[in-house]
């Protein structure tokens, strides 16, 4: 660790106590003193006392602006008032009853509206929606095999807890990457069933599908990869896997978990023009609350009207989550709204760009939407091994020294991005490129020292 990283470590240390103090007691209870393996990172987490709007408040009482935003759940912002009010007003009329209460239409009817899709069933997580559209996929098109890209993530479940952080050690060729469990656990059998291809190549693609003719049942795929911080499709790359998953009888799925509720009004379907067969929606539609979903044409989720395909959750469809999804829907996620939150963006990625080039930083800023990175490459990065080679102390640095000046620039982790909310106001932006002008010096005099040793890889 070079010594402007570590004084950064040591000032996070001086500010963050009593975070430090609930993580050591939290950690003989909870494994990792966390709810999630990604919410862990030394030398410990920062623990939240409150948030409103686009700020947070930790247990020492540091304020920060918030661009973490539970990894992109809340473009709504912290306490958005539409959905605070749909809630509180929901919650005594009964909060749970597993039985139909007609909100869940509702809600079903909004996105039926917005997005490529005739049907939708709701359940309580990201990775509970992509298990079930991999199942519906399996059922419908009665093949075992699906694809994944290299590098996306789509949660927890097995069938896609392949390649998602794979060691390079581990994962073969490029052109054709060897599937590698995520996980202990996960069963061997998976990486039979789960076939792993690269992002933005549709030769290799097209060599998977001739290699397992009529076994592969769906394709699924982040349209934008964004568990490997901020990677765009190629143009023509979603378009050309439309026309093979189609020649092949493959369904295609949209994971947008990330992207639905973050990029525009309809989504990367709308954003791209390329439709898929499935689609899945969590995080940012829920405005805080646990929500996601799967969709499909009437045709696909037949299955589970035939109830040939099970899909059940006693939490699912929870009165008070339906209401705070239609809030969002009506008062958060709002053409206004999204056109405030693509001025913000702008600003923000041409404010990185210009602070990068005027300091000489070897990176780049890529966004859309809600979200983007700060990218620490020579190049832009179009796959899961571009993004591999990273300087993880240079990222280090970054992020340290951005929450240590009250900017909460992303969540951990040089796989994730920035989220922008409704509650984000030009101020905001304005502070947040303040700051990274102000560390951007020490950035980029590391940078080169790091070059000259041989020690960033460019
Ligand atoms: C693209 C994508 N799909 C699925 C998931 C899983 O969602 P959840 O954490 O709600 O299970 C995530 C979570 O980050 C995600 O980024």
């Amino acid at each position: 660790m070079y010594p402007a990283l570590q004084q950064e470590i040591d000032t996070y240390r001086k500010r963050t106590p009593s975070s430090h103090e609930a993580h050591e007691r939290a950690a003989k209870r909870v494994p990792l003193g966390v709810g999630s393996n990604y919410r862990f990172y030394p030398p410990h987490p920062i623990f939240v006392r409150d948030g409103q709007g686009g700020r947070i408040h930790d247990l020492d009482g540091n304020e920060y602006l918030d661009f973490n935003l539970c990894y992109g759940s809340l473009m709504a912002g912290h306490c958005h008032p539409a959905v605070m009010k749909a809630v509180e007003e929901r919650l005594h009329l009964g909060t749970l009853f597993g039985m139909p209460h007609g909100l869940e239409l509702e809600l079903a009817e909004e996105i039926c509206a917005r997005f490529p899709v005739e049907m939708v069933r709701f359940t309580n997580s990201g990775g509970e929606a992509t298990m079930y559209a991999i199942r519906v996929a399996r059922g419908m098109t009665g093949r075992e095999k699906i694809v994944k890209i290299e590098g996306c993530y789509h949660g927890g479940h097995d069938a896609v807890s392949v390649s998602v952080k794979a060691k390079l050690e581990l994962a073969g060729d490029p052109e054709n990457p060897t599937p590698v469990t995520a996980s202990l656990g996960v069963l061997k059998g998976t990486t039979d069933q789960t076939l792993v291809a690269p992002f933005n190549n549709l030769d290799a693609m097209e060599r998977l599908f001739a290699r397992h003719q009529g076994q592969i049942a769906a394709v699924i795929l982040e349209p934008i990869m964004m568990n490997v911080a901020f990677v765009m499709p190629d143009a023509g790359y979603l378009a050309g896997l439309r026309e093979i998953t189609s020649r092949h009888g493959a369904l295609l799925i949209f994971d947008e978990i990330k992207t639905g509720g973050k990029l525009c009004w309809s989504g990367a379907s709308e954003y791209f023009g390329v439709k898929p067969d499935m689609i899945t929606l969590g995080k940012s539609i829920g405005g805080g609350f646990p929500l996601a979903a799967f969709g499909a044409s009437r045709e696909i989720m037949d299955g589970i009207v035939q109830q040939k395909i099970y899909h059940a959750g006693t939490y699912n469809t929870n009165p008070v989550v339906m209401a705070a999804g239609i809030a969002t829907f009506r008062g958060v996620l709002t053409r206004d709204n999204y056109s405030h939150i693509d001025n913000l963006s702008r600003r923000m990625v041409s404010g990185y760009a210009g602070i990068i080039k005027r300091n000489g930083i070897v990176a780049y800023a890529d966004g859309a939407g809600a979200n983007g990175a700060l990218m620490l490459y020579d190049k832009r990065v179009r796959n899961y091994r571009d993004w591999y080679h990273v300087d993880q102390d240079l990222w280090h640095h970054y992020w340290f020294a951005m929450v240590n000046r009250g900017v909460l620039p992303q969540p951990f982790g040089w796989d994730e991005q920035w989220t922008l909310s409704v509650a984000h106001t030009e101020a905001d932006i304005e502070r947040h490129l303040e700051v990274f002008d102000e560390i951007a010096p020490a950035l980029a005099a590391a940078q080169r020292a790091r070059i000259a040793v041989g020690a960033h890889s460019v």
